[in-house]
């Protein structure tokens, strides 16, 4: 166990199912107490009480829809009056959605981009001065591998370009706060088995069954974390080999997914 980590308060937005209960468990494994976000109390209370039980640090579920800014601000004051700060915030819900855009409903832009990209920079707003005043905090952001193709891959452009946008907001935030203690972290993971993309459409079974598992991310939370005071791993990707579709250079005419 890294001792400095020990008692520390994490923040995990989505965290009650796929990468982000993945993380929480990896933060949590690292001694680190954990306020967990997500919009249905039921699977968040549930995965509370299995992290808290497992690992033996306190657990907050505290159900929150990161696309509405009161939502946000009650998770980090229930958060700072139960653990009294942020320490580290691991920013991670996320939505997708995969059309031609031509047929994309018009309404998934306003909920994308507030869940994808607006609710990560709101929350951070909301944590930043106080880590500021500490001169010390960790930001992770779950962003995203298609976010390594140019140009990005089909029928995932709103999604994609989401990404690449919070990707660039993020390498920003590291520069410009980047005497002050605070890390900033982007973790772009490839094709990973979730919820998520058991949406994705006309993904075959073989294909189902070649998806990465989280393991691999959960190691990058743990390195991020665990550098020496430092040190900032601002970027990390972790790319599914065995998805074609998500190779770092992609064929212009690629098919996506097939
Ligand atoms: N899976 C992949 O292949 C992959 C690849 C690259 C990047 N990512 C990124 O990794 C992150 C996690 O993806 P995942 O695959 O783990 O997804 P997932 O299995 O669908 O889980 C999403 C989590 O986010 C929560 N969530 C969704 N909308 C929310 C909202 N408006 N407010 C609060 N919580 C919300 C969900 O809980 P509720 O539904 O209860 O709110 C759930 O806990 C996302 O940012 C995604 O873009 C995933």
């Amino acid at each position: 166990m890294n001792t400095d980590l020990k008692g520390k308060t994490a923040i995990v937005t989505g965290a009650s199912r796929g990468i982000g209960k993945a993380l929480a468990s990896t933060a949590a494994g690292l001694g680190i107490n954990l306020s967990i976000a997500a919009r249905q109390e039921g699977p968040l209370a549930e995965t509370a009480d299995e992290i808290a039980k497992k690992y033996n640090v306190k657990v907050l579920g505290v159900p929150c829809d990161v696309t509405k800014l009161e939502d946000l601000e009650n998770l980090v004051a229930r958060t700072k009056e139960k653990f009294g700060s942020v320490d580290i915030l691991i920013n991670n819900a996320g939505v997708s959605s995969q059309y031609p855009f031509q047929e994309q409903p018009i309404e998934d832009f306003e909920r994308l981009s507030l869940t994808n990209y607006l609710g990560y920079v709101r929350l951070i707003r909301l944590v930043i001065n106080d880590m500021l005043k500490n001169k010390a905090g960790a930001i992770i952001n779950m962003v995203s591998g298609s976010t390594l193709c140019d140009p990005l891959p089909r029928n995932f452009i709103v999604y994609s370009s989401l990404k690449v946008g919070l990707r660039a907001f993020s390498k920003g935030l590291f520069w410009e706060l980047r005497d002050s203690g605070i890390k900033v972290t982007s973790i772009l993971p490839g094709v990973t088995d979730t919820d998520l993309t058991g949406k994705l459409q006309d993904i075959t079974k073989e294909q189902q069954d070649r998806l990465m598992t989280t393991e691999a991310i959960e190691n990058a939370l743990r390195f991020a974390l665990t550098v020496p005071a430092n040190v900032c791993p601002l970027e990390i990707s972790v790319i599914n080999q065995q998805t074609p579709w998500t190779k770092p250079v992609i064929p212009f005419k690629q098919e996506h997914p097939r």
